[in-house]
């Protein structure tokens, strides 16, 4: 307690300095006709290619899953879920910070409650087919080596940082090693005897990398987004493999304007390294919730906040004119998945895929580092479930060639084609 006690002052920075990086914004009025303008001027080539030319191609994927799964569910309670599944290995590679540690990481199990409430919900898709599937170390090595992907790098904000602490997590310190001067350098190992017993006895190293954005302040000349010396690096080294990258940008965004702008300038960026080999994943931004709970500081933490997610996407609301502007996020996800999909329809390199996170994460009111920051998520939690639908998106992916016919190409949002050797 008095380790926690003494942890405030920092904690309270740590809140301020969220706060007021989500306090920049400012007004642009989102409009259809703004989207199509800018649809068209991001595009370069034009091959005038037509959706039906899509649907009949050999390329275009088939599985109506890879844009339905997690977007049309519930959340249900499931202790046994969270004890086979909704924990981190014990010591965690990327360990909690300060107040995370005094707060969500403070509780103690009790017979009704053996784990933390936010960790004891499962998603269950109504669309019965496109349930999603967990990610274990086993099921996700033999996905990666179907798809030859040699190295992993997640790109983008501080909730795409979660996603890279949740996935290091997940794997487990067994078989994910830091580098000890770098905690955003790592490398997972998948245990030799791969698929269909190639390379029996091999372990194969993957790489991991994760590099997160500095926040932009409001009034610089905008060249923010960049590859640094070291992602450069990290795609040089790794020519001519199969990078997995999962990127984002979003929730820190000014306004619809220059959001517009860095989404085009981190296109262009992954389009101008040339690597149509690669399998790059732009991550819907996720949504914040307004005064989530619990809504004090002196909230008894050992036994936990117990709080159901919300029942149904129609539950979530956020005022329009939110002073973070998390009102805007549903018009930029709307926008980048116009984005996405014209580029693909036009064949143009590289293939963008959309891991639609934004439904499921919307009903998650429950675990937020509250009450004062309702945007960034406790762990383990809700972005565990970011990386299981990755998971399955991969996992579906690979598979997809043999599922010719299965989807409907009418339901299409974004067009993803496929892409592995
Ligand atoms: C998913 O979210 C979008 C907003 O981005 C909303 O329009 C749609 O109705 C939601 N779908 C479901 C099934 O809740
Ligand atoms: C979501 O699933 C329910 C139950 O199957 C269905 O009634 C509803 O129409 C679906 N909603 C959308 C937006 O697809
Ligand atoms: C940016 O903002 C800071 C503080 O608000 C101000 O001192 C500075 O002059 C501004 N710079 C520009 C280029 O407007
Ligand atoms: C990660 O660390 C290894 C050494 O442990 C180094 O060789 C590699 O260049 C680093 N990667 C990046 C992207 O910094
Ligand atoms: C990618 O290709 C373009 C056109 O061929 C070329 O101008 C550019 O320098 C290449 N970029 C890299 C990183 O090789």
């Amino acid at each position: 307690m008095g380790r926690c006690n003494k942890t405030r002052g920092p904690c309270l920075l740590l809140m301020a300095a969220v706060v007021i990086s989500l306090l920049m914004a400012s007004s642009a009025a989102w409009s259809k006709q703004a989207i199509e303008a800018i649809s068209s001027s991001l595009l370069v080539k034009d091959y005038s290619t037509s959706l039906s030319d899509i649907r009949e191609s050999s390329d275009a994927c088939q599985d109506a899953c890879l844009w339905k799964s997690g977007i049309n569910g519930s959340w249900v309670q499931d202790f046994d879920f969270a004890r086979d599944y909704g924990q981190y290995e014990e010591p965690w590679v990327i360990e909690e910070g300060p107040f995370q540690r005094c707060t969500a990481g403070a509780f103690q199990p009790s017979e009704d409650a053996p784990f933390p409430w936010r960790t004891s919900w499962r998603w269950v898709d109504h669309e019965s087919d496109c349930q999603v599937d967990i990610l274990t170390l086993d099921k996700f090595c033999k996905v990666l080596q179907r798809l030859n992907v040699k190295r992993i790098l997640f790109f983008g904000d501080s909730l795409t940082d979660a996603m890279y602490n949740s996935f290091a997590n997940k794997i487990g310190h067994a078989n994910f090693r830091l580098n000890p001067d770098d905690q955003r350098n790592g490398s997972m190992i998948c245990p030799g005897g791969g698929v269909d017993g190639a390379d029996p006895g091999r372990d194969r190293r993957i790489p991991v990398f994760g590099k997160k954005l500095p926040i932009v302040p409001r009034n610089t000349t905008r060249k923010m987004i960049a590859f640094d010396h070291e992602v450069r690096h990290f795609f040089d080294s790794s020519a001519p493999d199969r990078v997995l990258a999962i990127f984002n940008i979003g929730a820190h965004y000014h306004g619809v304007n220059d959001y517009r702008k860095d989404l085009d300038a981190m296109l262009n960026l992954l389009s101008n390294m040339n690597r149509s080999q690669d399998l790059y994943i732009f991550r819907a931004t996720s949504p914040g919730h307004e005064g989530c709970l619990p809504l004090t500081r002196e909230f008894d933490w050992k036994v936990g906040a117990r709080i159901v997610p919300l029942a149904k996407f129609e539950d979530y609301k956020v005022t329009v004119g939110h002073r973070h502007h998390w009102d805007k996020f549903e018009g930029y996800n709307h926008y980048t998945k116009q984005i996405l999909l014209e580029h693909n329809r036009k064949r143009l390199d590289p293939i963008y895929h959309y891991l639609d996170i934004f439904n499921m994460t919307a009903l998650r009111n429950d675990a937020h580092p509250a009450p004062r920051d309702c945007l960034h998520f406790q762990a383990p939690g809700p972005i565990d479930w970011w990386n299981h639908l990755l998971f399955t998106y991969l996992s579906r992916l690979s598979e997809d060639g043999q599922q010719q016919g299965k989807g409907s190409m009418k339901e299409i949002t974004t067009n993803c084609r496929r892409s592995y050797f």
